[in-house]
């Protein structure tokens, strides 16, 4: 093998770009010349590419975000099609000979689950591929942690911590939205990591009652302020999701947001005590790695190039209990779901007195 591109797509994290160094040096030993893709699925069908040598990665896993740009909406079997409006073209195949003709013989692929489904059309639809899971709401099967979770729940913490000091300054309840979709890891692990009082998280709908009884019970302690962590698809018992926004054609088009303002005004209201609400948003996302996120990018983007200039292809790579594993992509999402009763960090929290709002 010669020549192979790597891609990052999807939403942001930090680590992306210690995967990418770790791809582009252990390439260049084996005399592989490495094609950086531009913005994701943009740049695979709209043939943007850069040739990514040991200088131009030097450093760069200290960096968050990616290098190369990401988009989290196109895929490349359903691209907008330039001429027509509202119009779906599958790019598949143009884009595989495109990359073909410049001596492509294999590619790496980093993403969420939209991501590497597309990953999987592509390895089927002839160019080999190995796709590399990140996403800070480390909901993958194929990885346990994912690239970005460490980071987001870094983030998170340091967030959460200086929220606790203008709270307690104003005995206020500080109601902190996390992101994370569907999935609790990041509001249940930076939550407890940053001592909320309250966590509530998608796997659980809460009680509105028990929430505001919790924030009493608090308030009328010394402790002066109330943290209440809440996952963003959070809903309460009886009630929908928070929706902010719907994008058509991405892979996941709900876009969640606005629980914490809904809820912080419940609360006022039904409490009496002061509430202000906060979005963390995609600062859960950005700013730099840590430790732990450049060390597992860079073993995957390792493991991913030593598969892949092997000739093996069509895996997802990932670890599991700290071991390197490989798994086929699979044919439908298999989101990996946090199994509360089973989770040593909810059923500590739970002895340790913090409410889940149930
Ligand atoms: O899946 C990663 C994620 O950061 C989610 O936690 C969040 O809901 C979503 O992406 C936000 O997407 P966007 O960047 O399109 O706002």
């Amino acid at each position: 093998m010669k020549k192979i591109a790597i891609m990052t797509a999807g939403g942001d994290c930090a680590g992306l770009n210690a995967a990418i160094k770790s791809v582009v040096m252990a390439a260049t030993k084996r005399n592989i010349v490495v094609v950086g893709i531009i913005d994701g699925f943009i740049g695979f069908v709209e043939r943007k590419y850069i040739v990514l040598d040991t200088k131009a990665v030097e450093n760069i896993e200290r960096q968050g975000g990616t290098i190369l740009g990401s988009s989290n909406k196109e895929c490349p079997f359903h691209y907008p099609s330039k001429e027509k409006e509202n119009v779906f073209e599958d790019r598949v195949k143009d884009s595989i000979e495109a990359l073909k003709k410049i001596g492509v013989e294999g590619m790496i692929v980093i993403g969420g689950d939209g991501t590497l489904d597309s990953a999987r059309v592509i390895d089927e639809a002839g160019m080999p591929t190995i796709g590399i899971p990140k996403t800070i709401d480390n909901d993958m099967v194929a990885s346990n942690p994912t690239i970005g979770f460490d980071t987001g729940v870094e983030n998170a913490v340091e967030a959460i911590r200086k929220l606790k000091t203008t709270a307690a300054s104003h005995r206020r309840v500080m109601v902190v939205e996390m992101m994370g979709r569907t999935s609790g890891y990041l509001t249940l692990y930076s939550g407890f990591a940053a001592g909320a009082d309250i966590i509530l998280l998608p796997e659980r709908e809460y009680d509105l009652n028990v929430v505001c009884n919790k924030v009493k019970e608090i308030m009328n302690t010394d402790k002066r302020y109330v943290i209440i962590a809440v996952s963003e698809a959070c809903k309460q018992i009886g009630k929908e999701e928070t929706i902010s926004k719907v994008i058509k054609n991405s892979f996941e088009q709900k876009r969640f947001g606005g629980i914490a303002a809904k809820l912080s005004a419940q609360i006022e209201e039904i409490t009496g005590y002061e509430s202000r609400p906060m979005v963390l948003g995609h600062l859960q996302r950005g700013g730099d790695p840590c430790a732990s996120d450049i060390i597992l990018g860079a073993r995957l983007g390792d493991y991913a190039l030593k598969l892949i200039s092997s000739g093996e292809h069509g895996y997802i790579v990932g670890v599991k209990q700290n071991e390197l594993q490989k798994i086929e992509f699979p044919k439908e999402r298999i989101p990996r779901i946090l199994d509360l009763e089973k989770d040593d960090i909810y059923m500590t929290a739970m002895d340790m007195g913090i409410s889940f709002g149930i």
